[in-house]
């Protein structure tokens, strides 16, 4: 398969099968990542692996989170907390934080998006549903995710990422052209500048 044919192919996969993922099949997840561009050879990614007893912890915490969060809606708690329980493996991926350089900490997130984006053809390749995660139980935006897997202050936490073997065929996405998302500034017009 082509890459363009791969990159129109991959899918959000949210239901995932518990089974665990095999050692070889995350280090390749990884060592995909390690490949993205960034600015300078910063390389400012850290990746942070959740199983066993550490996931059994971030499960509580999202349990928490969740409970605070909609106090009124015990059954979407327990809608949200089954999909992170049979979820076999968790990565959660951070960038570097410059002091005193808010341009350089933005470029190493957007590095650390592109190395996400690596992991996510990656795990496609290799047969595993991959989604990242950045609301609710990603716990992206909630502190919580920072103390559980006890990151730096320097450390900005970009993406949880759920990863493990497809319990469905995704559904499929749309998008629009890109006719309609591109300005072609071959002939511009003079008076407008
Ligand atoms: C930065 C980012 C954050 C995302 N956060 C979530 C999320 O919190 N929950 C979720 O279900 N999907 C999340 N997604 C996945 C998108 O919802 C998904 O890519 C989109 O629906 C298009 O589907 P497709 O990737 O299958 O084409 C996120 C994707 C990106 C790039």
């Amino acid at each position: 398969m082509s890459m363009r044919e791969m990159l129109r192919k991959r899918r959000a996969v949210r239901n995932l099968r518990p089974e665990p993922v095999e050692e070889d099949k995350i280090a390749a997840l990884l060592e995909a990542a390690t490949w993205a561009p960034n600015d300078r050879l910063r390389e400012p990614w850290h990746f942070y692996v959740i199983r066993g007893e550490a996931k059994r912890q971030y499960e509580e915490a999202a349990h928490a989170y969740l409970r605070e969060r909609f106090p009124t809606k015990p059954h979407l708690v327990e809608e949200s907390l089954k999909v992170l329980l049979s979820t076999p493996l968790v990565i959660v991926v951070t960038s570097d934080i410059i002091p005193g350089d808010p341009d350089s900490s933005r470029d190493n997130e957007y590095a650390a998006a592109c190395a996400i984006h690596s992991m996510w053809l990656a795990a496609d390749e290799l047969g595993l549903g991959f989604v990242w995660r950045t609301r609710g139980i990603g716990l992206v935006h909630d502190d919580r995710m920072h103390r559980l897997i006890g990151a730096p202050a320097n450390r900005k936490v970009i993406g949880t990422l759920f990863v493990g073997y497809p319990a469905e065929e995704p559904p499929a996405t749309k998008r629009t052209g890109y006719a309609d998302k591109t300005t072609w500034l071959l002939e511009l017009d003079s008076e407008s500048r």
